[in-house]
């Protein structure tokens, strides 16, 4: 497995839209583990999408675990993840390994069911609340090629530098 390198905005490539993965074959397997070396390289990084590395695939990693407080699901690897409802709203700061210096109050839907592929391939689906849910609609953004940055609650006052915190 190896690290790979993570693009920092204002980068034009994490304004690209990825593609499906049209087949779960030992290549995307492969990037896979990457993705994950990559992500749990970063303590306190709860995901990933497979654009921040440069590889324009639907492909993304959440795992809220970590915060127990949060209902979840565990470590979810999320092949072409599509939100097929959402409910309700809540206001939260996020962060980005692709902002790496920032954090941001941003407007997410609280409830939503989301339909993927897992790992080996097979369909899957969740209904997920709150943070987890916070998480996979910042790292699907990331798929469409959008930031939190681009969704800021409020006025600019919003970001903050991290020290700041
Ligand atoms: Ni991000």
């Amino acid at each position: 497995m190896v690290q790979l390198e993570i693009l920092v905005y204002p980068d034009d490539r994490l304004r690209q839209v990825s593609q499906p993965v049209k087949a779960v074959d030992d290549k995307i397997t492969g990037f896979i583990a990457d993705l994950e070396e990559t992500l749990s390289s970063q303590p306190g990084c709860v995901g990933i999408a497979a654009p921040q590395v440069g590889n324009f695939l639907r492909i993304i990693i959440v795992d809220v675990s970590s915060r127990p407080q949060h209902k979840n699901h565990g470590h979810l690897v999320l092949i072409n993840p599509v939100i097929t409802s959402k409910k309700g709203s809540s206001v939260g700061r996020e962060g980005c390994l692709s902002v790496p210096d920032y954090t941001g109050k941003v407007n997410r839907s609280q409830f939503i069911e989301v339909k993927a592929l897992n790992r080996f391939g097979s369909k899957v689906a969740f209904q997920m609340e709150g943070y987890e849910a916070r998480a996979i609609q910042h790292e699907i953004d990331h798929l469409d090629g959008k930031l939190f940055i681009d969704n800021l609650v409020g006025n600019r006052n919003s970001l903050k530098k991290r020290n700041e915190l």
